[in-house]
């Protein structure tokens, strides 16, 4: 235990810490004028595209596996959001430096990915106890299901790219952990704490 942290809780948060960090790095070295801006797209979609999807994935899992354990997932699933909005926020800016805003709802797979990107803004700014307070708990929420629409979006995203990777595989587990018939079951079992 570290400051409240499991060694495992630890883990995951140092693993969704590597590529922003990486990003962050190549946005320096490309400002520094080390690497030209193709390379920095280049490594930065490399980078966030799939880590930014298992992130969101491990978000998406952290709340069954608080009912599962009994122990709160609550900062890790705080560190994983600021780690995934880093990594989508890095996925639409390289697009738009790439291939321009205006191209960001040219075809579906860009609508998904888009709207992925935009539902997470007002989830990422209000992810805090201040905009708990102002909002009402009842109003923060109902605006933070909007998880449900930015795990649909990413899963519909990597569908229409044609590359079902490790994270959508988490966040489909993570819908089918929240199918009320199955928690039922789990609670009646005692295997939900
Ligand atoms: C919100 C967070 C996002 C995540 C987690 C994400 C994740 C991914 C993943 C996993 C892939 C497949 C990578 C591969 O094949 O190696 C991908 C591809 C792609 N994404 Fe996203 N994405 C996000 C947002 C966006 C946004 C905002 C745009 C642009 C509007 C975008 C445009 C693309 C494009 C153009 C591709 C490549 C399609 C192709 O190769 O045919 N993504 N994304």
């Amino acid at each position: 235990m570290w400051n409240g942290f499991t060694p495992l809780q630890l883990a995951v948060c140092a693993l969704a810490t590597v590529a922003p960090v990486l990003i962050l790095g190549a946005t320096v070295a490309a400002l520094l004028g080390a690497l030209s801006t193709e390379e920095l797209i280049e490594f930065a979609l490399g980078a966030g595209e799939n880590p930014g999807m298992i992130t969101f994935g491990a978000l998406f899992v952290a709340s069954p596996v608080q009912w599962l354990t009994g122990r709160s997932q609550v900062r890790v699933r705080k560190y994983l959001g600021i780690s995934f909005f880093a990594l989508a926020l890095s996925n639409a800016a390289m697009f738009v430096l790439e291939t321009g805003a205006g191209a960001m709802l040219s075809s579906p797979l860009l609508v998904a990915g888009t709207a992925a990107f935009a539902l997470a803004v007002p989830l990422f700014l209000t992810s805090n106890r201040r905009s708990q307070r102002t909002l009402g708990m009842k109003r923060w929420r109902a605006l933070h299901k909007l998880t449900y629409v930015v795990a649909t979006a990413l899963v519909l995203h990597v569908i229409l790219v044609g590359d079902i990777g490790p994270g959508a595989g988490l966040i489909t587990l993570g819908f089918i952990a929240r199918i009320p018939a199955l928690r039922r079951w789990s609670e009646a079992r005692g295997l939900s704490r």
